[in-house]
């Protein structure tokens, strides 16, 4: 990773903050961004990287231009975990679609042209289990995660011949504060099996190293993402069923 230059969105904490430390921690040159300057600020200094902060929506010109050159690696990982079903307000599906899904878009499109004529890009997603499979009590959260997941997808397909390496991060629980404000469903679905955020990044470490698309930190998630396509019903019912137990 040395003379690497890496972007990582949503960065002031949870599992930004272990990409940035573990990039870092490989030789590469870091910009953290976060909506939270004082947090952007914070992680930057301590590995010796660069603050972006603002809105993940906007900031591949300022962080090319605080990193000194192009950006080799991008870290589409800031999100928003809005739970509710049909009604919650319009504001706050636009803002859960805007975070989760359009700074990806932004941000490719940002990055796409420099990637293709150096023919070389990496482009990390955050998603989720839930963008696999989809997370009780969360209609905003588990509809933007599946189109997170869809979109990496579409990128890896469509530029992986032109050296765009993309990889689409799946994990399920791991202890951050959005772990901690997803209450009762998160406690019911997550907790148990949450991970630490350095294990996110040790699994994406892996991933890059084996060039390998859909990065699970969770390995049973495979199974789970298997059984949903093989027997959708099956699957619906034992959601259902955590749904019932959450609703008691
Ligand atoms: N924690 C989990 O259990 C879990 C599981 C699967 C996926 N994820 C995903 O991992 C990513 C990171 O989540 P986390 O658990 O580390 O959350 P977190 O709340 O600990 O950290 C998220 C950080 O992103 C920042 N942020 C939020 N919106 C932003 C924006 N628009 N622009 C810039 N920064 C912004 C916040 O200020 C915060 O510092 C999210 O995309 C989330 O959906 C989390």
């Amino acid at each position: 990773m040395r003379d690497t230059n890496v972007v990582v969105t949503g960065a002031g904490g949870g599992i930004g903050a272990a990409l940035a430390r573990r990039f870092a921690a490989e030789g590469a040159r870091v910009a953290v961004n976060d909506l939270d300057k004082a947090k952007a600020e914070a992680v930057a200094g301590e590995i010796g990287g660069v603050a972006v902060p603002g809105d993940a929506s906007d900031i591949v010109a300022a962080a090319r231009e605080a990193l000194g050159g192009p950006i080799d690696v991008y870290c589409a990982n800031a999100g928003t975990g809005t739970g509710g079903g049909p009604e919650v307000p319009d504001a706050d599906w636009e803002s859960a679609w805007d975070v989760n899904v359009m700074a990806h878009v932004r941000a490719a499109r940002e990055l796409l042209p420099q990637w293709l004529e150096r023919g070389r890009g990496r482009f990390v997603s955050t998603v989720s289990a839930a963008g696999l499979l989809t997370m009780v009590g969360a209609a905003p959260y588990s509809v933007t995660k599946h189109g997170a997941f869809a979109f990496a997808e579409w990128l890896s397909l469509t530029y992986r011949h032109r050296g765009v390496h993309v990889h689409a991060i799946c994990p399920q629980g791991v202890r951050t504060d959005m772990l901690a404000a997803t209450g009762k469903a998160g406690a019911l679905v997550l907790e148990q099996t949450a991970i630490e955020p350095e294990a996110v990044a040790e699994a994406l470490m892996a991933g890059i190293a084996a060039d390998r698309f859909l990065i699970l930190p969770h390995p049973e998630v495979a199974g789970m993402y298997a059984a949903r396509a093989a027997e959708p019903e099956r699957w619906l019912r034992g959601m259902n069923r955590i749904q019932r137990a959450l609703e008691e």
